[in-house]
This record gives C-alpha cells, sequence and structure tokens, in this order.
C-alpha cells in the first residue's frame, strides 16, 4: 500500500474489516444458491451487518461525525459540517446471484463537499481510494483516468434500470445513441466500481441517472483526484443530490455530453 495519511488509514482500515465478512457470506450465497430458500434474507442480513462493522469503526476513529447509511439512513453527528455516506454492498444483485463483482462504499462529506473516499472490491482485493489534493490510489498504484480522445476509441459503462425503477425509455435512447458512436458500451452492476474503474482508466466513462448518494460519493472524488471530471448527464454539478453522472476525461466530456443530451425518447417515458 502507498503511504496513507490518517484519515485513509481510518477509512481503508473499516472498508478491510467490514470486507472480511462480506467475504465469508459471499461464499455462503454461493451454496444457498442451489436451494435458492431464504438467500434474500441472508443478503439482506450480510448487507446490514457490514454496514454496522463500518459505522461501529468510524464511529470509533471519528466520534462526532454523521453518517448517511443506506439501509440505516441518517444519524446526526455532534459536527454539522462532517458525515461518512456509505454504502455497504454496491453490487447486491450481482452478490445474490452469485457473481463476484460488488464494493463496500465509503466517503466523507466535509462542508456538503466530498473530501476523502474509498470503494473496495473485496474478491478481487482492489482498493481505490482518494482525498483532496493527495491523488488517487489503486492499491499501491497512483491512478489516472485514461487518455483516449476520439469517442469511437473508448468503452463506457452505464447501469441500467430494472423492475420497478423509472427511466426506461430514457435509457434506452441514451444507449442507442452512445453504443453507435463508441467501440463499446458495458453494464457490470455496481455503480460505485463503475466510478473507481473510470479512475483507473480501464472505463473511458460512464453514465447513469436515478442513483442515491451513497452509490456515487466516494466514486466522485476517486474520478476527480485521479484527473478527470464528474458532472450531472444534464451538465450541472450536484451530481451526489441529483443521482445523475457522467464521468469521464477532458477530451471525451463534452462529446458524449452532447450526445447524451441530444438522444430524448421519442415516446413518453415508462
Ligand atoms: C445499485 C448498483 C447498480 C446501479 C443501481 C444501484 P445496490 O446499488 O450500484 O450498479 O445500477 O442503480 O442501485 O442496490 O447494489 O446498492
Ligand atoms: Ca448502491
Ligand atoms: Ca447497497
Amino acid at each position: 500500500m502507498a503511504y496513507l495519511s490518517p484519515l485513509q488509514t481510518v477509512i481503508v482500515g473499516a472498508a478491510r474489516k467490514a470486507a472480511r465478512g462480506l467475504v465469508r457470506d459471499f461464499g455462503e450465497v454461493e451454496q444457498l444458491q442451489v436451494s435458492l430458500k431464504g438467500t434474500n434474507d441472508f443478503v439482506s442480513a450480510a448487507d446490514i451487518k457490514c454496514e454496522r462493522s463500518l459505522h461501529r469503526d468510524l464511529s470509533k476513529a471519528r466520534p462526532d461525525f454523521g453518517f448517511l447509511l443506506e439501509e440505516g439512513g441518517t444519524v446526526e453527528g455532534k459536527d454539522k459540517t462532517a458525515r461518512w455516506i456509505i454504502d455497504p454492498l454496491d453490487g447486491t444483485t450481482n452478490f445474490l446471484h452469485g457473481i463476484p463483482h460488488f464494493s463496500i462504499s465509503i466517503a466523507l462529506e466535509r462542508d456538503g463537499e466530498i473530501v476523502a473516499g474509498a470503494v473496495y472490491d473485496p474478491v478481487a482485493d482492489e482498493m481505490f481510494y482518494a482525498e483532496k489534493g493527495l491523488g488517487a490510489y489503486l492499491n499501491d498504484r497512483r491512478m489516472r483516468v485514461s487518455a483516449r480522445r476520439r469517442l469511437d476509441d473508448t468503452v463506457i459503462a452505464t447501469g441500467v434500470p430494472y423492475l420497478g425503477r423509472p427511466g426506461h425509455a430514457r435509457f434506452l435512447a441514451h444507449v442507442q445513441a452512445v453504443m453507435g458512436a463508441t467501440a463499446g458500451v458495458r453494464r457490470m452492476g455496481s455503480a460505485a466500481l463503475d466510478l473507481a474503474y473510470v479512475a483507473a482508466g480501464r472505463y473511458d466513462g460512464y453514465w447513469e441517472t436515478g442513483l442515491a448518494p451513497w452509490d456515487v460519493a466516494a466514486g466522485v472524488i476517486l474520478v476527480r483526484e485521479a484527473g478527470g471530471y464528474v458532472t450531472e448527464v444534464e451538465g450541472g454539478n450536484d451530481v451526489v443530490g441529483t443521482g445523475s453522472v457522467l464521468a469521464t476525461n477532458d477530451h471525451i466530456l463534452k462529446p458524449l455530453g452532447d450526445l447524451l443530451r441530444a438522444a430524448e425518447p421519442s415516446e413518453t417515458p415508462p
């Protein structure tokens, strides 16, 4: 691991510890698949256990900070300027199906700005982390977003809305535009890892809408500290508040953003 600041030591340590239980439970899910009985309950219990471990360790290290937890909701801290934004298991559908692509996502927000974050893929043992002004790292290597300049060379990730989620028609219009203009579109199933992969230069870009703050908060600082840009698909800057995200390098930001904004559904969205 590269040099870790005191704050990074806290975040990375909490993520690694919580991940141990998550990986054990993932092994169990692979067994449970055979019967399918009780798998959903088992996974929500694993999710909650992981969140409690993160909450416990982060409260111990920074007793005054508040929390925004996907499962537990808002926990007010004494210090109103600082809160952790946490998704204990991003990629639940993958986890549930025994697909080894999921992550723990932890961000620290101070005065409304994300100042540090980590996204950890415990199966691949890949720790993506960043702190404002200190750069972004994957394990012990500095990360840099991709340098590709031409849209037709790019691989772009996205998220597909599913049963019960809005925005299907808009998504289809977006994907139709992007698939005709790029070298490939990917949907791996963890928004936090999608952003981490942009930071690592694996994907040249990523867009998705309808996300929650815990899906994107840590990823935002990873991409920015890796030299990339994160905006709303519509062009604004409140990515964490709106859950609309477009992340890429400076060459692709405008062409990809223009492409998405020009693509509107031809029918009324369902
Ligand atoms: C989901 C994942 C997925 C994204 C969904 C999210 P969860 O989070 O990030 O990639 O497409 O919109 O809800 O439910 O696995 O924590
Ligand atoms: Ca999530
Ligand atoms: Ca989750």
